[in-house]
């Protein structure tokens, strides 16, 4: 029959397959290959997971006296999708980044802010502002239209606030030594994500009620006798059983 032909031609290529697999694994030996690279993809995880467990921006000001202006530059040239940064330019969908360091939130005027900048303009941005802000706009600033999703690398966000710095008529004073170390990695709230435990319901109880209810009740015996004792004196009943007063 051709079934059984294409039946044994389907087991004799499943048990050569299964062959060539033993042989493989035995006869060419292999030693845990692609270790680091399992590795690598582990330890980008764990940054990432790091992060979300402890969301903070690292500090950066003892960084930004040595850092690489011309990096921060071409770093900032995905700002400058949104942002201009010479004096004078105008707006793009974001403001003119121009003199900002130590420069009013929401500085620019004419350019439509969201209420949540709006709200900060009394605020200057500082260096470490700005550091949180790039490290992830949204999360620094609930509400922000910066639609960005953050610079994560802490060399990456002082190399663009020094280059930041130098588009100024005169750079901002670099941070001081003092300002250095009160530069505490500012912690965001930690969600609190208690569980609602402590609720457990008691059921035991209505089950010992229950229990409780079926007292015995057998006493129907007793009763029965006592109501032929009584039938004895009463007389209606002496009719209906005569053979009970002949005793
Ligand atoms: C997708 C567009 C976009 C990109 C990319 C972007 N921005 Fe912005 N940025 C905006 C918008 C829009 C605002 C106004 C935010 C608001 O009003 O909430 C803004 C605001 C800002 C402000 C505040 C300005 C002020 O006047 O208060 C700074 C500083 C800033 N951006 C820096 C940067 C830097 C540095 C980068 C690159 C690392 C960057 N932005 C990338 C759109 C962008």
């Amino acid at each position: 029959m051709e079934f059984n032909k294409i039946f044994g031609a389907i087991l004799v290529a499943g048990i050569t397959a299964m062959l060539a697999g033993f042989i493989a694994r035995n006869v060419i030996h292999v030693e845990d290959p692609e270790v680091n690279a399992f590795k690598i993809a582990v330890a980008e995880a764990a940054e990432g997971g790091a992060a979300a467990a402890e969301p903070v921006a690292e500090p950066i000001l003892a960084m930004l006296a040595t850092a690489d202006v011309a990096k921060g530059q071409s770093t900032a040239k995905v700002c400058g999708a949104c942002h201009t940064f010479n004096k004078g330019e105008p707006a793009r969908v974001g403001p003119n980044l121009y003199g900002i360091i130590n420069n009013k939130h929401a500085h620019m005027e004419g350019f439509a802010y969201s209420d949540a900048m709006k709200a900060l303009h009394d605020k200057e941005w500082t260096y470490s502002e700005l550091n949180h802000f790039l490290w992830n706009p949204k999360k620094h600033i609930n509400g922000t239209k910066m639609v960005f999703a953050g610079i994560k690398k802490p060399e990456d966000r002082a190399n663009v606030i020094a280059y930041l710095r130098t588009l100024a008529d005169s750079p901002a004073a670099l941070p001081t030594e003092a300002d250095i170390a009160a530069e505490a990695p500012k912690a965001e709230e930690p969600k609190a994500e208690e569980g609602k435990e402590g609720e457990a319901k008691e059921e035991g109880k209505a089950e010992g009620d229950a229990a409780a209810a079926e007292a015995p009740k057998a006493e129907e015996g007793k009763d029965e006798a006592k109501a032929d004792a009584k039938a004895g004196d009463a007389p209606a009943v002496e009719e209906a059983k005569p053979e009970a007063k002949k005793e």
